[in-house]
C-alpha cells in the first residue's frame, strides 16, 4: 500500500459535506479551506457577502467544491434559515464546524443585558441550534463530526473575559452533552481551543507589537497562533481517524495553557 493510500484511508474527507460557520475569516476560513482541500464539499456561513464570495472563489480556483450562505447567526430565525439554506447547497452536512464568534469586551461590572444576549446568541446558542438541527440526522446516517472553536477563556479569565469566557465555557460543555447524545451513533463532538491567534477578531491587539511579543513569550513555541495552525487538527477531528475521540477539548495554543 502506498503512503498516499494509507493517509487517504485515515484522513480523506472525500464524499463528505461540511458546514463551517464563520468560514469567511480567520480560523474558520483556514478550517474551511483545509476541509475542502482534504476532499469535503464545504459551505461557509457568515454575514458579509464579499468575504464569503472571496473565500469560495479561492477554494473553487483550487479545484474544491464550495458554496456560501449569508446569514446573521444572532437570531434563532437567522440560524434556522441559514441551516436550511446551507443544507440545500450540497445536502445535509456530515461535518459541522462552529467557528463564528464575537468578543465584546466590557468588564463584567459594566456589561449590560444586550452584550450578554449578543455574545450568548452567536457563541453558544447558534452552535446549540445547529447541533439540534444536524446532530440527529448525522446519528441516523451513522457518521458525523461536530467541531466547536472555544477559547482559553473557557478555562481561565483573561483580558476581561466577561460574557465571552462564559459563552466559551458553555460551548465546551455543549460539546460534551452532544458527545453523550450522539457518539453511540458515530457522531463525535469535540472542541478546538485556541490561545492567541492573529486574526481580524483581535486586530487591535495585533496592531500593538509590544503586546504581540509579550503574548508570544507566554507560549512554549515562542509565537502567537496563525489561522493555518488549525488546519491539521480540524482535518483530523473531521476524519475517520478520530472516530474514538469525543467530548474532548484539544488546545491548539503553542503551549500557552500549560506554560
Ligand atoms: N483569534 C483568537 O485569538 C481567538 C482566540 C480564542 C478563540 N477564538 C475563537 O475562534 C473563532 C474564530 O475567531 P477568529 O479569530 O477567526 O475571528 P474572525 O476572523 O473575526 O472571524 C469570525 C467569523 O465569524 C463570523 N460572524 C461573526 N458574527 C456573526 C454573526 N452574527 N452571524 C454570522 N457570522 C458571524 C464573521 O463573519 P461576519 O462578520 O461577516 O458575519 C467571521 O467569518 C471564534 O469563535 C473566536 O471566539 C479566537
Amino acid at each position: 500500500m502506498s503512503s498516499q493510500t494509507y493517509l487517504s484511508g485515515l484522513f480523506s474527507l472525500d464524499g463528505r459535506v461540511a458546514l463551517v460557520t464563520g468560514g469567511s475569516s480567520g480560523i474558520g476560513r483556514a478550517v474551511a479551506g483545509a476541509l475542502a482541500r482534504a476532499g469535503a464539499r464545504v459551505v461557509v456561513v457568515a454575514r458579509r457577502e464579499r468575504q464569503l464570495a472571496e473565500t469560495v472563489d479561492e477554494l473553487v480556483a483550487d479545484e474544491c467544491d464550495a458554496g456560501w450562505v449569508s446569514a446573521d447567526l444572532r437570531t434563532r430565525e437567522g440560524v434556522r434559515a441559514a441551516a436550511e439554506e446551507a443544507a440545500s447547497v450540497f445536502g445535509e452536512p456530515d461535518i459541522l464546524v462552529n467557528s463564528a464568534g464575537i468578543n465584546l469586551r466590557p468588564p463584567l461590572g459594566e456589561l449590560g443585558d444586550d452584550v450578554w444576549d449578543a455574545v450568548m446568541a452567536v457563541n453558544l446558542e447558534a452552535p446549540f441550534l445547529l447541533g439540534q438541527r444536524f446532530g440527529p440526522g448525522m446519528a441516523e446516517r451513522g457518521f458525523g463530526r461536530i467541531i466547536h472553536i472555544s477559547s482559553q477563556q473557557a478555562h481561565r479569565a483573561f483580558v476581561q473575559s466577561g460574557a465571552y469566557g462564559v459563552s466559551k465555557g458553555g460551548l465546551e460543555s455543549l460539546a460534551r452533552s452532544q458527545a453523550e447524545a450522539w457518539s453511540p451513533h458515530g457522531v463525535t463532538c469535540n472542541t478546538l481551543v485556541p490561545g492567541v491567534v492573529l486574526t481580524p477578531l483581535n486586530a487591535r491587539l495585533s496592531a500593538d507589537p509590544a503586546k504581540v511579543a509579550e503574548l508570544a513569550a507566554r507560549t512554549m513555541v515562542g509565537r502567537n497562533g496563525l489561522a493555518e495552525d488549525f488546519a491539521g487538527a480540524a482535518v483530523f477531528l473531521a476524519s475517520g481517524a478520530s472516530a474514538y475521540i469525543t467530548g474532548q477539548s484539544l488546545f491548539v495554543d503553542g503551549g500557552l495553557s500549560v506554560h
